[in-house]
């Protein structure tokens, strides 16, 4: 099983799995990256794709909007096609962030061929989806001279959580506040920070002004991303 893991790694432009240099450069835990990278091609490459990729929207986990919030546990512990323990789901979790870390890294080939989209069918694009919320002259304005391009097409298909936090109203006892983390038994506010606990009389509501940037993953095709990023960058 090692073996195999180590000729994956070898081969990893041919099947876009996470290079060295992703590796290296990921800050994950190696031997956690090396347990589940082995129980990833063996237990679910087969229909999720050896670098995740998937066969369709539905086993596409790069696009999964859970694998980008990191919220992957739940899921894998009620799996319908796979059986985990903690500790699986744990290393699980590593390889899946950094199969997502790669996809924006600089050493993918995606990548390398970052700009080759068209800044008019991005401009399209983007005045269809994206100018309800934002404006190329205000909080946009000046992206492609602020960003190096790998930058800004990280922060367009996944901006940062700290910048942008979940309000959660929890009843009773009626409080709302910035979300920590939230698990069956217990809800950690930031602010106010608390730690409320759980049970099945509670009622918890999460808004998450991120939400519309994942319900657009599903429907993003490899095109839309160049050519969002074109225009993104022409932004002088
Ligand atoms: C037999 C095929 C199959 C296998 C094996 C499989 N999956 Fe899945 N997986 C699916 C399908 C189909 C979905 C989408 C439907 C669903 O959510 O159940 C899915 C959904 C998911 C999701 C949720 C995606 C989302 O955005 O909702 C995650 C995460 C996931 N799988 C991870 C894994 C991991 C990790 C393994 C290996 C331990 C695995 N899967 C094994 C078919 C499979
Ligand atoms: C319904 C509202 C909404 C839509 C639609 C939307 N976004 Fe966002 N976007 C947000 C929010 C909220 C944030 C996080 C707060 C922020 O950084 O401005 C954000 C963050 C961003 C950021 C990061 C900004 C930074 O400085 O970190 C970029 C870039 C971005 N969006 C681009 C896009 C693009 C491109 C589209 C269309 C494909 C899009 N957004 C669609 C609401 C939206």
């Amino acid at each position: 099983m090692k073996l195999l893991f180590i000729l994956a790694l070898a081969l990893p432009l041919a099947a876009q799995l996470p290079s060295r240099a992703a590796i290296a450069g990921s800050n994950l835990d190696e031997a956690a990256i090396e347990r589940g990278g082995a129980l990833f091609a063996t237990q679910c490459a087969r229909c999720h794709g050896p670098a995740g990729r998937g066969t369709n929207p539905a086993t596409d986990l790069i696009r999964s909007p859970l694998v980008r919030r990191e919220e992957t546990s739940e899921k894998l512990a009620s799996h319908p096609n796979a059986t985990l323990t903690k500790p699986q789901i744990n290393d699980l979790n590593v390889w899946l962030k950094l199969l997502l870390f790669s996809v924006f890294s600089k050493g993918n080939q995606d990548f390398l061929n970052i700009l080759t989209g068209d800044p008019r069918k991005g401009e399209r694009f983007f005045t269809a989806n994206c100018a309800a919320c934002h404006s190329v002259k205000g909080d946009l304005a000046g992206m492609g001279e602020k960003y190096d391009p790998t930058v800004l097409q990280s922060l367009w298909l996944n901006p940062r959580r700290a910048k942008t936090p979940r309000t959660v109203t929890v009843t009773p006892p009626g409080i709302t506040g910035t979300l920590d983390r939230i698990d069956e038994f217990t809800l950690v506010l930031k602010n106010p920070r608390r730690e409320i606990p759980l049970n099945d009389d509670s009622k918890v509501e999460i808004k998450d002004p991120l939400q519309p940037h994942y319900d657009l993953y599903p429907r993003l095709t490899d095109a839309d991303v160049h050519n969002v990023t074109a225009f993104l960058a022409s932004l002088k």
